[in-house]
This record gives C-alpha cells, structure tokens and sequence, in this order.
C-alpha cells in the first residue's frame, strides 16, 4: 500500500484537502510544535513543517516511513516506529493531530480510549488533540443489509461490509483496469460516533473545544459525513 499512498496533486493529495487542513493545524498549534499519530508518508506533517510548525511523528508500517524519508530526513521530521496508542516519544507538543479517520485503524474501544490517553500524555495543560473522521454511514443501510458500495467508477468498486454487533466495518477497495483478475484492497476498521470519541477525550482528561464539517470550519450538523474535532487539556491554574 505505501507503493502506491502518494497521488501528488490528486485525491487527498490535492492541494484543496491538503491545504485547509494545514492551516488550520498551524492555528491550532499556536506556534508550538506538533506530533502526527499516524504520519504515514508525510501528506501533511510535510507542508505543515514547511509551514514553519515543528512536526514529529509515530507509524507502525516502516515502508510508510521509508516514503516519507524521500521528502524529509530524520532532522526535518522525526519518527518513531510504533504504535500511536501506546508510544512515546521525547519533546513538548502543543498540539497532538491524527486524521484521515486513523483513530479507526484501532480496532478495539479499549485501543482507541488509549489512543486518547497517549495524546493527552505528549501535551502541556492548554493542549490539543484533533481528530479527522468520517462519520458512520449506518443511516444508508437498510435493516436486513449489511453492505454498502460508497464509490464506484470505471475499473473501481468501493465495497463496506458492516460487522454492527462488533462495531466494526470493512472496506473493499476493487480494482479490475486492464486486469484478469480484480485487485483487492481490504481494510478494517472500527467506525466510532462523534458522541463516543467525546467520551473517549473525556476519560482521557480533554473537553471538546470545537466540532466542524470539515477544515475550513463549516458547521457540523445531522448531515455531515465527516468532523474534524478539536480536544482540548485544562489550561494550568
Ligand atoms: C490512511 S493512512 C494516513 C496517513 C497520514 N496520516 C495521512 O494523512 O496521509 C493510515 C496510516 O496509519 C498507520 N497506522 C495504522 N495503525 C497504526 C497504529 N496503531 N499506530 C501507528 N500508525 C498506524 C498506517 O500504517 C498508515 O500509514
């Protein structure tokens, strides 16, 4: 998967997805430095650095990192190999981010509140934890049905399955261009609501500072299909 994550200029590649989030990470940094859960290939821990915020990160997939390596070098982004509910790493964050509907990637509620935790441990008082993620498309599925295509074009079907007893959800990426036999990408996750993630930022010791549709800070309502949220530590005193 690392082979082909980057689509420069395209996809969540494209400057439109990039861009916002970027900015508004730089806000909510308030001029201290960052920690990327998840940092993968760099998509935004490498804007967000040349934007002047200090980024590190943490990913489990070494491969990952060895694309983020051909962008930036150790100095300019450290990373630590492991995973982002349990791993720390040495610096003072003001800011914890994990986007592009990660936090799912942990498939047990006890990983996640974890996750939380771990967030809540890389920050000062004041600190912030954004979270990026999409919200569950259960309302899409008919009693009796428990799969969904979300995306299709030529040569590509977006299949997700749902486990609901589990809560968890499994995506089928279908690629058959030019092939004989189709390619299939499959990913599981654990889909959370915005009501539970709270919970999960309340036991980790954070409030909910702000909850939009998406970076650009348009309003989060019933219909939304994603919210970028922002969690935030007590200030000291
Ligand atoms: C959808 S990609 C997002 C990468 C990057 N944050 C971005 O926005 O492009 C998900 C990444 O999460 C990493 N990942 C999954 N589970 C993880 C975990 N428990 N700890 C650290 N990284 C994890 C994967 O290896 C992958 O690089």
């Amino acid at each position: 998967m690392a082979q082909g994550y980057d689509t420069p200029g395209e996809g969540m590649f494209a400057p439109e997805k990039v861009d916002p989030a970027v900015a508004r990470l730089v806000e909510l940094a308030g001029g201290g430095a960052a920690l990327e859960f998840a940092v993968g290939t760099g998509r935004i821990a490498v804007p967000l650095a040349a934007a002047g915020v200090p980024v590190t990160g943490i990913e489990l997939s070494e491969p990952m990192i060895a694309r983020l390596r051909t962008k930036a070098d150790e100095a300019a982004i450290p990373v630590t190999v492991g995973d982002m509910a349990t791993t720390g790493v040495p610096g003072d964050f003001s800011l914890v981010y994990l986007v592009f509907n990660t936090i799912s990637n942990l498939l047990s509620q006890a990983e996640q509140v974890e996750c939380f935790r771990n967030a809540a441990r890389h920050l000062g008082p004041g600190g912030r934890f954004v979270v990026e993620l999409g919200v569950p498309d259960l309302r899409r599925l008919p009693p009796g049905q428990d799969g969904l295509v979300f995306a299709h074009r030529e040569g590509y079907v977006g299949l997700d399955t749902f486990d609901i007893e589990r809560q968890h959800l499994v995506s089928h990426h279908i690629s058959f261009d030019n092939r004989r036999e189709p390619r299939v990408i499959r990913v599981r996750q654990r889909y959370v609501w915005p009501a539970e993630l709270d919970l999960m930022a309340q036991i980790a010791g954070f409030g909910l500072e702000a909850r939009h549709a998406d970076w650009q800070g348009s309003e989060f309502t019933g219909e939304s299909r994603s919210h970028v949220s922002v969690y935030r530590l007590p200030a000291a005193g």
